[in-house]
């Protein structure tokens, strides 16, 4: 939820931990601030608002130090403002931290009884205060090791020490944090984004362990202070995906890559030669799984349910689904012979990972679906599905709901043919129909115009529904997710066939609502729904497939037809109008795309 950086050099480093946060600013916009050790001297400049403002409010080309920390802040703990923006300091420590520290109160009792000061409402301050204490006592690595132990929750850790200006102490525990190796300098940061533009060379942190960063050396340890040697990996240079390149928003970007990202899976997954899937190496054999439970957030959630059809289609599983962050504290009935697969974009979200924990603890089954291989699910699950869709910059998921569906989608057809629950010939045309997606969703891109003129009704709008059956409603609730999270007016997906026990006394006249109606088996059911909220004053947006069938039903607003294909692969198609709708609503209000208000790219604190 917050971004991290610091580095050691041998020359100056203000600059740089500046156009890192900038990299880090998808991760939380609240506040930003960056403190250095010169001549003895710790400097703190930090201020509300984002890095531009900080920019422009201090000089801080001249700032000076060879050391130093920044951070950008998704405010958990204290308003979003310059006196809780980190780092936050003593005299002797600087501090930046992503997570939450769940002993803070109690802490800063004892603190305050000890004679520290606290200027702000953060439970990041306690940790400052804690090390200064402990450095009354103890030597650094000692002091560090006692006061990791005293914190409770998750943390990422900068740290730097007037006493000791060479060095920056980084430690994890619950919340991501690498480190980078560069000439004559390294760095510490939340992800490998962060550093990608100074290094490819990557080294993870895991939950417990600290290190310690001179320009000319790094040093890690585990909890008890012993010395532990880490790999450092070699990141891929895809340089691309972190540029906007014509486009104006990273959003806009990641939309039109999405025939792309299924291109890069099928080539993944697909043997197109004999229309079959290889998944390499999956640790279980079929018949030991006899039931499936999938969990995720937010839009990860979505994928899930849609899973869930695909699976429920294709074999005889139990499927289950769960938001992880309900799932985390349920009273599971965990079974030897079930599968959990964990669903996330950048496979650090706090919730997800508190599940997959769980399911470890429990010596269950576990398999990611990831974008980002490098994560803490994908590190700690027994198996993954990479969605390798390339870095997604947008905090609003597009190309990686449709990744992940086209992994999930994959799994389930394999399983299917494995379990000999989908017959031989029907397996392979559905290969040969997932051969076709990516030409399919081309065609359907090309909509903009169509799109554009509708938004507005969406925006002047006082909220909006957003109604599926079977295989539409998943993307249902993704569309109104979609519009909520860019253009902050309210729209709420539902089973269309569920309106009429309750919401449809939300319909009234001119109030937008989306129709999502394939002809699918659900089409004449949720045509019949669309009437009822016609009946009543709706403005219906319907969104269908091309058929030389008339659509059966009359006083349409307006229809969208996207391109034809088999019933399994119509939510791919159906996704791409309201992603479009959503951009162009925000656009048209003149709000941050590619960072909404409140949210961040990656919920690192639950
Ligand atoms: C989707 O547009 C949102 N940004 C959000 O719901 C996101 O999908 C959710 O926070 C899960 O993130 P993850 O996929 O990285 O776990």
């Amino acid at each position: 939820m917050c971004g991290i950086i610091g580095i050691s050099s041998n020359k100056s480093v203000s600059v740089s931990i500046i156009n890192s946060l900038k990299k880090l600013e998808y991760r939380g916009y609240d506040s930003a601030g960056i403190a250095t050790l010169f001549d003895g001297e710790i400097t703190e400049v930090k201020s509300e608002g984002r890095v531009n403002v900080l920019e422009e409010n201090f000089d801080l080309k001249n700032l000076k130090g060879n050391i130093g920390i920044g951070h950008v802040r998704w405010a958990t703990h204290g308003a979003p403002n310059s006196i809780n923006a980190h780092p936050h300091s003593s005299d002797n420590v600087s501090v930046v931290h992503n997570g939450i520290i769940e002993n803070s109160t109690i802490l800063k009792k004892y603190l305050t009884s000890k004679g520290h000061i606290f200027k702000s409402q953060t439970d990041t301050e306690v940790i400052v205060h804690l090390i200064t204490e402990n450095l009354k006592t103890d030597e650094l690595d000692l002091a560090i090791t006692k006061t990791l132990k005293q914190l409770h929750g998750s943390f990422a850790l900068g740290i730097i020490f007037k006493d000791s200006p060479n060095l920056i102490v980084g430690a994890r525990r619950g919340s991501p944090l690498a480190v980078g190796y560069g000439p004559n300098e390294n760095y510490l940061g939340s992800d490998s984004y962060a550093l990608k533009a100074m290094t490819n060379k990557i080294t993870y942190l895991d939950d417990g362990e600290f290190c310690i960063i001179r320009n000319d050396q790094v040093l890690f340890f585990n909890e008890d202070g012993k010395k532990i040697n880490k790999k450092i990996m070699e990141l891929s240079s895809d340089e691309s995906s972190y540029e906007k390149g014509e486009f104006k928003h990273f959003m806009a970007k990641e939309i039109e890559e999405q025939p792309t990202t299924i291109k890069t899976g099928i080539k993944e997954y697909i043997d197109k030669t004999n229309l079959d899937i290889n998944i390499y190496n999956f640790p279980w054999k079929v018949d030991e799984i006899n039931s499936i439970t999938l969990i995720g957030c937010g839009t990860a959630y979505h994928s899930c349910l849609m899973a869930k059809y695909w699976f429920e289609n294709l074999t005889q599983l139990d499927v289950n689904i769960d938001i992880a962050s309900e799932f985390r504290y349920r009273k599971n009935r965990f079974k030897k012979d079930s599968l959990y697969i964990f669903v996330s974009q950048s496979g650090e979200t706090a919730d997800t990972y508190a599940a997959l924990d769980l399911c470890n603890r429990n010596k269950m089954k576990t398999c990611a679906v990831v974008n980002v291989i490098e994560s803490s699910i994908a590190r700690d699950s027994n198996f993954v599905l990479p969605i390798h869709c390339g870095p997604e910059i947008g905090v609003a998921s597009t190309k990686a709901f449709l990744g992940q569906i086209l992994i999930l989608y994959i799994l389930a057809l394999k399983f299917g043919d494995l379990r000999k629950e989908t017959n031989k010939e029907n397996y392979k045309n559905k290969i040969k129909g997932l051969l076709n997606l990516p030409s399919l969703i081309e065609k359907s891109l090309l909509m903009d115009n169509d799109i554009q003129a509708i938004s507005s009704t969406f925006n002047e709008a006082k909220g909006s529904m957003f109604l599926g059956r079977g295989f539409s409603y998943p993307i249902a609730l993704e569309g109104a997710l979609k519009l909520k999270e860019l253009s902050y007016v309210h729209a709420e997906g539902y089973p269309a066939g569920e309106m009429k026990h309750g919401p449809l006394a939300l319909i009234e006249d001119g109030m937008p609502v989306v129709v999502l109606a394939p002809r699918d088996s659900y089409y004449k059911k949720t045509i019949s729904n669309m009437q009822e909220v016609i009946a009543r004053g709706a403005k219906v947006l319907l969104i269908t497939n091309k058929s030389k069938d008339e659509i059966i039903s009359e006083n349409i607003w307006e229809t969208i037809e996207v391109e034809n294909t088999n019933d399994d692969l119509l939510p791919f198609l159906l996704t791409i109008p309201l992603q479009k709708l959503a951009y162009y609503s925000a656009l048209q209000k003149g709000y941050d795309i590619d960072k909404p208000r409140n949210l961040a790219k990656s919920v690192t604190v639950e």
